[in-house]
């Protein structure tokens, strides 16, 4: 009975769960012959050989928890002497492995298409809170991230009203905005700052001193990634993750001292950091995920290596490694738009 490898890697989120889920209940289902197992924290458990059997009892109601049951890592297959595609086809041939499946963002989809090139048969299911990986229109985890930050939104305005206090919101997202400008639009935030559009402290000052001169407290939300016209790149003081990508945060911090030393408003930044990544995964993230691990053992009998799914629409689809690796899927200037209009 051919058998593969799930893995999870990358940064977690809500929804991973039921992805591994729905593989492994499509696969007891009986109109395939597939055994699944899981791979332990990432491509570390490919590389070692670290596995865990996935049956239906393992899978049982896990759709609504949160992380991964399998664990996760940015350890990337390629970084470590004992990795590499020789190494990794030995530590599946002892397994009996005939195949992986990678759950994960950019980093994870870039490793998955470099093994699948050096002869691994591998295929790809797109997961980020980021929503920034081409190729598909979303990804499991955004949803849930909004909802979680909206909330952080609507909180700090309460709170922001109580003191008439400038209130900065900082959101992860990576170099991508979606995060901030779903929360920042569902939470009427009066300035979404976002890496895709560049804004002067000037532009952000304004809008903050006009909400002010109408009796409000000002509510910004800015993406980590986003950067003032001054600085060469996003900010970043904790070095670079296992995937060699430096380790975003603190843009909130650095805006919230000159905001209040330019408009005299008294202002405080709010990180929200892991919790976006934490908890309960929402409905949508849960079908989202579910539908994808639905669609692997199809994909996989059809000798789809090479390819990921991606949502299209409300299809999902299949599309070569190389459609989501290396292109950001950034927000679209005329959607921030949309949002801007209202700022101030
Ligand atoms: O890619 C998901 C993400 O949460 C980004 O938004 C963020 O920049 C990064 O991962 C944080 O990574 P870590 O969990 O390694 O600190």
């Amino acid at each position: 009975m051919a058998r593969y490898g799930i893995l999870t890697s990358g940064g977690d989120c809500p929804g991973l769960n039921a992805v591994i889920r729905a593989i492994v209940l499509d696969a007891d289902s009986g109109h395939e012959t597939f055994e699944y197992v899981g791979y332990r924290d990432g491509f570390w458990g490919l590389v070692y050989g670290e596995t865990i059997e996935l049956d239906r009892t393992v899978v049982r109601g896990i759709s609504k928890e949160g992380g991964t049951i399998l664990g996760t890592s940015r350890f990337g297959p390629y970084t470590e002497p004992d990795g590499g595609p020789e190494n990794i086809r030995k530590a599946m041939d002892r397994l009996d492995v005939d195949g992986v499946i990678a759950i994960g963002g950019d980093g994870t989809m870039a490793a998955a298409a470099r093994l699948y090139g050096d002869g691994i048969p591998t295929v790809g299911v797109p997961k980020t809170i980021d929503n920034d990986l081409a190729a598909t229109d979303y990804t499991f985890g955004f949803n849930t991230a909004v909802e979680i930050a909206t909330e952080a939104v609507d909180r700090l305005r309460t709170t922001g009203n109580s003191h008439r206090r400038c209130m900065v919101l900082e959101v992860m997202g990576r170099h991508a905005g979606w995060i901030a400008l779903y929360s920042g639009m569902a939470g009427g935030a009066h300035a979404i700052l976002i890496p895709e559009a560049a804004e002067s402290l000037e532009q952000v000052c304004a809008w903050v001193t006009s909400v002010r001169d109408r009796g409000r407290s000002p509510m910004i939300v800015v993406a980590e990634g986003f950067t003032l016209p001054e600085m060469d790149e996003a900010h970043s003081h904790k070095g670079l993750d296992g995937f060699n990508r430096p380790r975003l945060g603190g843009i909130g911090e650095i805006l919230a001292p000159l905001i209040e030393e330019k408009t005299g408003i008294e202002t405080r930044a709010t990180v929200l950091g892991h919790i976006q990544r934490g908890g309960v995964p929402s409905a949508w993230d849960r079908v989202l995920g579910t539908r994808f691990g639905f669609a692997v053992p199809e994909l996989i009998a059809d000798g789809g290596w090479g390819q990921m799914l991606a949502l299209r629409g409300t299809d999902i689809i299949r599309v070569p490694f190389s459609e989501a690796v290396g292109h950001t899927k950034n927000v679209p200037l005329d959607l921030y738009g949309e949002a801007r209009a209202a700022f101030g």
